[in-house]
């Protein structure tokens, strides 16, 4: 008797669609196709709806387990799974800060005890870490997802020199996450404008400061060769340095959110305040056709939670980051219903690619074989984003009035029902620590 079977939906996968039956038992997806399915424990008919694969956000933080006001393992992952999102990548600069084996366990037992959604962890790179990063990292088994390189500074304490970054190309193999900015560009600015508040938060970050960044991480990998996965891609001018390396290095590239439906254009004060920052017009256009055209992998989230109190505090104390981990599919599929991008690149988007560049075995396809991580869809008339679907527990977006697709019909994890029409339905699902298989996955 299988748990559940999902019957006559259209399954849309990065190569196009059918229609046919799911059959799911104990968390994994065992049969696909249209001969009857025998009995089942829940069925439920998907007639004239859509059925993908449940996301992968491959970065997100959870912030600040214990702080009664902030986001953490529970409340960020609720904000997940009911935006169809059922895998998540925690980056390293949250509670705890993550750079050795013992913090990695900590995090570990945090989100274990509390996370609806399945999760991976990343490692941090600092001057004193290199041997704890490879053995969380390295290996025929390892346990992060990966290591995070800050090069400018952002929220938190991570931050690399350049010779830092060096020593990790030299002596690391696994997949590097990299915020790319150069803080050296970064000082220069800020030195400028000491004192003053900016017109925009781009004007004391701007391009340049990104460009320099991927320049010298090209420079790195033809010297170093070894994955490299580009976070937050936000510019033209980083499209320019990466476009002719494209397939000829191992560097792929993520896109967020804010960066393809923000510009500077929005006046958000420090709500739209984030690194790197939201930029003009002509590079949220870039963006776009940067995506349309293939030439980026991954839809990352970036979601950086931070309280309304934070924010408004003034610019220069206001933290940079903002919530997003539960609009990446209201926004994805309105953009597919406004023509602007098909299904199945989105699929591909936002869970296919992230699921092979991070080497995630069971994530990001409804196969056989793999986790029944499926979201449920009908097409629906877009409406407009309003601070009460706001799961996430700093209570505010800025995404808000956008329009947007409605959450998900139905989430599963693991074969779990655990949203339904953007409530959740199951509080007591944890989720599983997902690790990079190396080699034959
Ligand atoms: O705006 C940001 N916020 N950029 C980052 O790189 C970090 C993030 C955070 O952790 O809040
Ligand atoms: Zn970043
Ligand atoms: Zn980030």
């Amino acid at each position: 008797m299988y748990d559940l079977v999902i019957e006559d939906g259209t399954l849309i996968s990065g190569k196009g669609r059918r229609v046919a039956d799911i059959c799911v038992e104990d968390g994994r997806v065992v049969y696909i196709g249209t001969r009857p399915a025998g009995p089942a424990r829940r069925k439920i008919s998907a007639i004239g709806r859509f059925v993908v694969p449940g996301f992968v956000d491959t970065h997100v933080h959870f912030r600040d387990p214990g702080h009664p006001a902030k986001e953490d393992w529970q409340s960020g992952s609720r904000a997940a799974v009911s935006g169809g999102v059922t895998t998540v990548c925690d980056m390293p600069n949250t509670r705890p800060p993550t750079l050795t084996r013992a913090d990695f366990a900590e995090k570990r037992a945090l989100a274990e005890a509390r996370s609806l959604a399945d999760f991976g962890i990343w490692v941090g790179a600092a001057a004193d870490n290199v041997g704890e990063a490879q053995a969380l990292a390295d290996g025929p088994a390892p346990l992060a997802c990966g290591i995070k390189v800050f090069m400018g500074a952002s929220t938190g304490p991570l931050l690399v020199d350049d010779a830092t970054l060096v020593r990790f190309f030299e002596h690391t193999r696994a997949l590097m996450g990299v915020h790319a900015e150069d803080e050296r560009v970064l000082e220069r600015y800020r030195e400028s404008w000491a004192g003053r508040t900016p017109p925009t938060h781009h004007d004391s970050r701007p391009a340049e400061a990104a460009r320099a960044a991927v320049m010298r991480l090209v420079e790195l990998t033809r010297a170093h060769p070894r994955p490299v996965h580009v976070c937050h891609v936000s510019t033209a001018a980083e499209l320019e340095v990466l476009e002719p390396v494209r397939g000829r290095l191992p560097i792929t590239t993520e896109v967020s959110p804010h960066h393809l439906w923000l510009s500077t254009d929005n006046v958000l004060g420090n709500f739209g305040k984030v690194n790197p920052p939201i930029r003009p017009e002509v590079d949220r256009r870039a963006m776009w056709a940067a995506l349309k055209r293939g030439l980026v992998d991954t839809v990352g989230s970036d979601h950086a939670p931070h309280t309304r109190e934070e924010k408004e505090q003034d610019y220069a104390s206001a933290p940079s980051g903002m919530p997003g981990v539960e609009t990446i599919f209201p926004l994805l599929v309105a953009a597919v219903k406004q023509g602007r991008v098909p299904m199945e690149r989105v699929v591909q988007l936002c869970a296919e690619n992230p699921a092979r560049i991070f080497g995630f075995a069971r994530k990001g396809r409804v196969e056989v074989g793999f986790d029944a991580d499926l979201v449920v869809f009908a097409e629906k008339e877009l409406v407009r984003f309003t601070a009460a679907q706001v799961l996430s527990r700093v209570g505010w977006s800025p995404f808000v009035g956008q329009r947007v697709a409605p959450k998900p019909d139905q989430v599963y994890a693991g074969g779990t029902l655990v949203a339904e029409g953007g409530a959740i339905v199951d509080e007591t699902r944890r989720g599983r620590l997902v690790t990079p298989a190396r080699g034959e996955g």
